[in-house]
Parts: C-alpha cells; sequence; structure tokens
C-alpha cells in the first residue's frame, strides 16, 4: 500500500515538444519518493517543469528544493528571507522601513543564466509566484540544447572548444543595482565552455547569454562581438522561446544548465513578489565542461 503522499503516476503536460512540461494535479508538499524520481527524470526530459496551484509557505518550499540538491544562500545576502536564506526574494515592495525586500524590482531583466558567473553554477532554479502585478511581469525561457543543436554547422565549427567570460558585473549594470565590496569579491568574472554538457543528461547547450556574456576567450574583440550577437539573435528565436504568464501559486523550475531566462518590466505601482531557492549539483558534477 502506498503511504502518505501522491501515489499516482506523474501526469505531464508538453508545452513545446520536450521544452516545458506543466506536472498536473500535484500538491508539492506531498510527494512520495516514487513520484520524486518521476518528476527527476521530467525535470531532465522537460528542462523546465510548471507547477499551477500550490499552497507552499516557506519552509514547504526550502524542504521540496532540497529534495533536488543542497540549496546555494545567494551573495546578495540583504535580499534574502530573514527566516529562511535558502530563499531569494525577487521583488519591487519595500518593507516598513523603506528597504528594498528583493531583487531585479519592476525594470526589463535581459536574458541570462541564474549564476553563469560563478566558477560552480546552480544546477536549477524553483521560482514561486507568491505577489503579482495585474499584468506583466512574464518570465520567458529560451531552450539552449535544441538551439545548439539546430546551428549551422559553420558556427558550431567557430565555437568548437571555446570558453566565453561570464560577469555579474555586466548583468547588474545592466538590470540590477551593484554588487558590496565583499559580494564583488566572491563575483568576479570567471569563463566557462561555451558548449555546455548537462551534467546529467549528457545533452550538449549552449551556454551563454547576452545578460551576462561578455567575450570569446581568444577571438579578436570584433569578431568576438559578432559571433556572440549571432549566437544571441538565434537562441531567442521564437521556436525557442516559452513565455510563462504568472498567476499566484505558480511554481516553475528551471534547468540552468541548458535554458536561460528573461523578465518583461511591470507596473512600478503595482506589486510583485516571487521567491526563489537555487539548487546546487552534486559535488563531482558542479564545474561545467
Ligand atoms: C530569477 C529571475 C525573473 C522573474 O529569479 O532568477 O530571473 O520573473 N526572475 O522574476
Ligand atoms: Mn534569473
Amino acid at each position: 500500500m502506498a503511504g502518505k503522499g501522491w501515489c499516482m503516476a506523474l501526469v505531464v503536460k508538453p508545452i513545446k515538444g520536450t521544452f516545458v512540461g506543466e506536472v498536473d494535479p500535484i500538491d508539492l508538499r506531498s510527494v512520495d519518493d516514487g513520484t520524486l524520481a518521476e518528476l527527476k527524470a521530467a525535470w531532465n526530459r522537460y528542462q523546465i517543469l510548471v507547477f499551477k496551484g500550490q499552497k507552499m509557505d516557506e519552509p514547504d518550499l526550502v524542504t521540496f528544493s532540497q529534495r533536488f540538491g543542497d540549496l546555494e544562500i545567494h551573495v546578495r545576502t540583504e535580499y534574502l528571507s530573514r527566516e529562511h536564506p535558502e530563499i531569494l526574494y525577487v521583488s519591487n515592495m519595500k518593507d516598513e522601513t523603506g528597504r528594498a525586500i528583493g531583487i531585479l524590482s519592476q525594470g526589463e531583466v535581459g536574458w541570462h543564466y541564474d549564476q553563469i558567473y560563478l566558477p560552480r553554477p546552480a544546477l536549477g532554479s524553483f521560482l514561486l509566484a507568491h505577489t503579482l502585478p495585474k499584468d506583466r511581469g512574464e518570465t520567458s525561457f529560451a531552450d539552449m540544447s535544441l538551439a545548439y543543436e539546430q546551428l549551422p554547422q559553420g558556427t558550431k565549427a567557430v565555437i568548437e572548444g571555446r570558453k566565453a567570460v561570464q560577469s555579474y558585473e555586466a548583468f547588474n549594470s545592466a538590470y540590477s543595482v551593484p554588487t558590496d565590496k565583499k559580494q564583488t569579491k566572491k563575483t568576479p568574472d570567471v569563463e566557462h565552455p561555451i558548449v555546455r554538457t548537462h551534467p546529467m543528461t549528457g545533452r550538449k547547450a549552449l551556454y551563454i547569454c547576452p545578460g551576462m556574456t561578455t567575450q570569446i576567450v581568444g577571438l579578436p574583440e570584433g569578431e568576438s562581438r559578432a559571433v556572440l550577437d549571432e549566437l544571441f539573435d538565434w537562441t531567442v528565436k521564437p521556436e525557442f522561446v516559452y513565455t510563462h504568464k504568472w498567476q499566484a501559486g505558480d511554481g516553475v523550475m528551471w534547468d540552468n544548465a541548458c535554458t536561460m531566462h528573461r523578465r518583461e518590466p511591470f507596473d512600478e505601482n503595482q506589486q510583485r513578489l516571487m521567491k526563489r531557492t537555487t539548487i546546487l549539483p552534486p559535488a563531482d558534477l558542479a564545474v561545467p565542461y
């Protein structure tokens, strides 16, 4: 006999071929081990999982996320939940003292991979919609595995074996606020392979993004810029992109080894609060290759 929790086979509705699966119905507060194994397989298959109508509080969010790996305490400690530092607030809301409680406010957030700027980037992120503006603030995701697979052979040859520079500072100056001294020291520019092999599936993906990738190592500046611009245009073609229109209670879990994302701006007079956990890979799979 099955114990407490969901014991039915997982129902996943594909949204865009094998990119994005909507999991329905499921209560993420009570997932049994068998269902968890199915969720992990579905996450690898679809890269992005969408869960509607969740009722998780902060401890539930932490407990569920931890079943996928250790959680990162984000470098922007001023935007962490006080009670649960594994949770990063993404928000334009302010506390009673007028201090911003979250990161990224209400402006446009350009295409980026979470944590591509770290030597050991995160495996995934789980974003839970708590408070939403009445419209806009959608989040789009790009399938960087398919984008790589469909690249012209000539372009694949140009980037083969090459690395690119990833800069958190470049992202912050365009879309966020600067890091403080201590945070800046923890996040110097890093180099990663442009074509990343997924640590779980072995599938290759383009590991670059307009918001954080500044330079292809070993190419002259002009050529590097031209190749990056070509790749950036290519990866955001509509056939590679899914746009999520949020409803309160939605949880979206994305794979940080093969998807990048961006956010639409929204009205500054409206409130938006999203709660994010960041899932680390196992230590032996932590460095991109
Ligand atoms: C993030 C992020 C976008 C959004 O949490 O990493 O980029 O929709 N969020 O708030
Ligand atoms: Mn992000």
